[in-house]
């Protein structure tokens, strides 16, 4: 039986990361993968690094999310050296462009909700943001510019995350369905069960994204569900976009390709992947309402993803009441954003057994004294 200091479950952004970073402190790790690593919600992100919250649901998120964004050059400078590859990161900023009536109400509310936060969103006139972004709608009513924002090319950031891991002494360990099972003795965690295959650890990190809790046990820390998000890779020679644009129905992040990536929708589908036409009506009237001009684009890919939500859609960090069993999951629409700061935190728990945040509301433990007390 094969042994490790620490197993991973789960390939993806946030796997991936951890693993490289323990690696670093010299430990044995293997990532394990239901599939070949990467292809699942980090695959499909469009790579968007909203640090101002994109609903009430994230705002108890801020924290993480600006620690997240101050060390993200860091992280990306980090994995890049390491894997030789580029990651698309860029820190420049977003445009905010709102169309829907009683506009100036709503940015006001939206920038006492970013100040409170700490986050330093200004509002613009729309000459000032067509000037920034000349493609942009001049029947906009309203519009905001979020300097501290930027966006990173997902596919390529996942797939240097894993080559950076793989370098350092990561095993990536690809098996039909993942982890099936924990090994529990006396409380204690000591590896995890694939179909007949069994593999040792000293300590067991759940990142699996929505497939976390469908592992027996992990259910009661990190009940998570899949929520489909949608997405349309466009072209179009005429219309050049410099950063990322968002409104109140949709995003537009562009790619150092020239591709610009059109999203997305928020469907309870279960596990299915698909690309509906409702779906690509959402995305596309959006992306038209932004920037009229892409009603011309040439559509090059469409795909959907699964993004890990939980029942109060924040993410499930840190140890849990079974020794060696922590999870680092449920970023639900975040987990690009939350890979830096995620990544920091496991290690801190891993290796000091403390961190250097207060990050007590996303105790796996939560969900658990939720149902003790419910009955
Ligand atoms: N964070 C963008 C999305 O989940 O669609």
């Amino acid at each position: 039986m094969s042994t490790y200091d620490v197993i991973i479950a789960g390939g993806g952004i946030i796997g991936g990361s951890i693993a490289f970073e323990l690696a670093k402190e010299k430990l044995r790790v293997a990532v394990i993968d239901r599939q070949q690593p990467g292809l699942e919600a980090s695959w499909a992100a469009a790579g968007m690094l909203s640090g101002a919250p994109e609903s009430p649901d994230s705002i108890p998120l801020a924290p993480l999310a600006k620690a997240s964004l101050e060390i993200y050059p860091e992280y990306v400078a980090a994995v890049e050296e390491a894997s030789g590859r580029p990651t698309g990161y860029r820190r420049d900023g977003t445009v905010m462009a709102l169309f829907l009536p009683h506009v100036e109400r709503e940015l006001s509310t939206i920038l006492a909700v970013h100040h409170g936060l700490g986050f330093a969103t200004e509002a613009v006139r729309v000459e000032d943001a067509r000037q920034m972004e000349p493609a942009l709608n001049p029947a906009m009513r309203a519009a905001a510019w979020l300097p501290y924002e930027g966006r990173v090319d997902s596919r390529a950031l996942t797939e240097a995350v894993l080559q950076a891991a793989e370098k350092q002494g990561v095993e990536i360990l690809a098996r039909p369905g993942g982890v099936k099972s924990l090994a529990v003795e006396k409380n204690r965690c000591t590896g995890v069960a694939t179909g007949e295959e069994k593999i040792s650890a000293g300590k067991v990190i759940i990142a699996a994204g929505c497939f976390s809790g469908t592992i027996p046990t992990i259910e009661r820390y990190a009940p998570t569900r899949p929520v489909r998000g949608q997405i349309v890779a466009l072209q179009a020679e005429k219309v050049k976009l410099e950063r990322v644009v968002r409104s109140e129905k949709g995003y537009l992040v562009p790619q150092a390709n020239g591709r610009i990536l059109a999203g997305s929708t928020s469907e309870n589908a279960g596990f299915e992947k698909r690309v509906t036409p409702a779906g690509m009506q959402q995305i596309l009237a959006a992306a038209v309402e932004i920037v009229p001009e892409l009603a011309q684009a040439s559509v090059v890919e469409t795909w959907s993803g699964l993004r890990p939500d939980t029942p109060d859609h924040l993410p499930s960090l840190g140890p849990t009441d079974i020794e060696g069993l922590l999870i680092a999951t449920g970023h639900y629409r975040n987990g690009i954003l939350l890979a830096p700061i995620t990544t920091r935190l496991m290690r801190e728990w891993v290796i000091q057994r403390k961190t250097s945040m207060t990050v007590d509301a996303f105790s796996p433990m939560r969900f658990s004294q939720h149902s003790a007390v419910a009955g």
